[in-house]
């Protein structure tokens, strides 16, 4: 038995978690077509109930940000019942539960869209090719079409909708999705985001209006208390640049200090230290996650963050994955499973659902110790 910071508990806003590992936002596509989440969806979710806070994989605001098919929702009454369903079972398991909402702009193909149409971004940018489509396919990207200012406006009340819609399916909280090239994250960078108008590159105030607009309205409509924002500065996923993302994220972190918020969950990368750069600029609740284009993140990685006082929470992924009892694991220092990479992305509950726990009868003396990388 270990005693960690991780397993100590913490407050969040009204919540109070029994400890300090959140459970990271990861797409498994396990929606049915029109975006309502599948039953065997609240079972892994309430798998994972143990968490200190569980944010749910990317959702679509409203279909015209539909990143991918079979990714899920949060526009319609049958979504919200489908998600009325997961945070029951979470909530009935013990736990909490956070929606991300996920916009993707110029993600998203019209294969792979309700719509079937181009998607539109900040500017017709596409995203460097082959994409993935709808069932198992690949198709060269699409330029997408530049977001005019009804666009824009129209994006901020579809966050404001799903936000009230993820309050009347029970989640505790929505975190925006500003990371990883999805459309805040878009506005952000330098390649994606080429405009010339108030939402565009001229000055930083500019470049970060939308992700201020947004994070704000949402804010307003459920409480900034039940509202987190996820930051990814300099990660080049998909094709994004960002040559300084020091003075950008500064002034948004900055601009979003005074609100109130749940939290900021950052991603560290190699190029920019993001923990290390913005801690001063936030006096919020922290949620660090460290293992971004990186090996999945350790327990020891995940300490030495609370220990140097760079977070005040940490989010594992991949670790979570295939340990649904993950906390548990770190509390007796046991051995991790690991993830089976095949089913990542298929659609039943193969390596999804079916992660053993720990035997519950097992005593630490009769667990191994190995490498704990998922
Ligand atoms: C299968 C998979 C799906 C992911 N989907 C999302 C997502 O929907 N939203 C998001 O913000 N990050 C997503 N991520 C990134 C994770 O939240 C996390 O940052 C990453 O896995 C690194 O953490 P780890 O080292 O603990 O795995 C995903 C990662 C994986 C492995």
């Amino acid at each position: 038995m270990t005693n960690t910071l991780l397993l100590t508990p913490y407050d969040l806003g009204t919540l109070r978690l029994p400890n300090r590992i959140v459970m990271a936002p990861m797409t498994r596509f396990r929606a049915a077509e029109d975006g309502t989440p599948l039953p065997v969806v609240a079972e892994y979710y309430a798998q994972r109930a143990s968490a200190g806070l569980i944010i749910t994989e990317g959702i679509w605001p409203s279909r015209t940000g539909q990143a991918g098919w079979r990714m899920p929702g949060l526009e319609t009454p049958e979504h919200v019942r489908g998600w009325w369903a997961v945070t029951d079972a979470v909530h009935a398991a013990g736990g909490r539960i956070f929606a991300q909402l996920m916009h993707g702009g110029r993600q998203g193909h019209p294969l792979s869209r309700l719509t079937a149409d181009i998607p539109a971004g900040p500017s017709p940018v596409p995203v460097p090719g082959p994409v993935h489509v709808r069932d198992g396919g690949k198709a060269d990207p699409v330029s997408p079409r530049a977001m005019t200012r009804e666009d824009i406006r129209q994006a901020v009340l579809d966050h404001v909708a799903a936000a009230r819609n993820a309050i009347d399916a029970g989640f505790d909280g929505v975190e925006l999705h500003g990371a990883n090239s999805y459309l805040i994250h878009q506005f952000l960078a330098d390649n994606t985001n080429l405009r010339d108008d108030e939402y565009g590159r001229r000055t930083i105030e500019d470049r970060i209006r939308f992700a201020v607009e947004v994070v704000t309205a949402v804010a307003e409509a459920i409480g900034p208390e039940r509202t987190g924002l996820r930051l990814s500065p300099g990660n080049p996923q998909f094709g994004m640049e960002e040559a300084d993302p020091g003075p950008v994220y500064r002034a948004l972190v900055e601009a979003l200090d005074g609100l109130g918020l749940a939290y900021l969950h950052l991603t560290d990368n190699d190029r920019y230290p993001a923990l290390t750069d913005l801690r001063a600029y936030w006096h919020g609740a922290l949620i660090a996650n460290v293992g971004e284009n990186r090996e999945p993140t350790t327990k020891e990685e995940g300490e030495a963050v609370l220990e140097t006082g760079r977070a005040d929470l940490v989010s594992y992924g991949r670790a979570f994955i295939a340990n649904p009892d993950l906390p548990r694991r770190f509390e007796q220092l046991a051995p991790l499973q690991t993830i089976d990479a095949a089913n990542l992305y298929t659609h039943g509950g193969d390596g999804y659902t079916d992660y053993p726990r720990m035997d519950s009868r097992a005593t630490p003396q009769d667990l191994v110790v190995t490498s704990q990388a998922g």
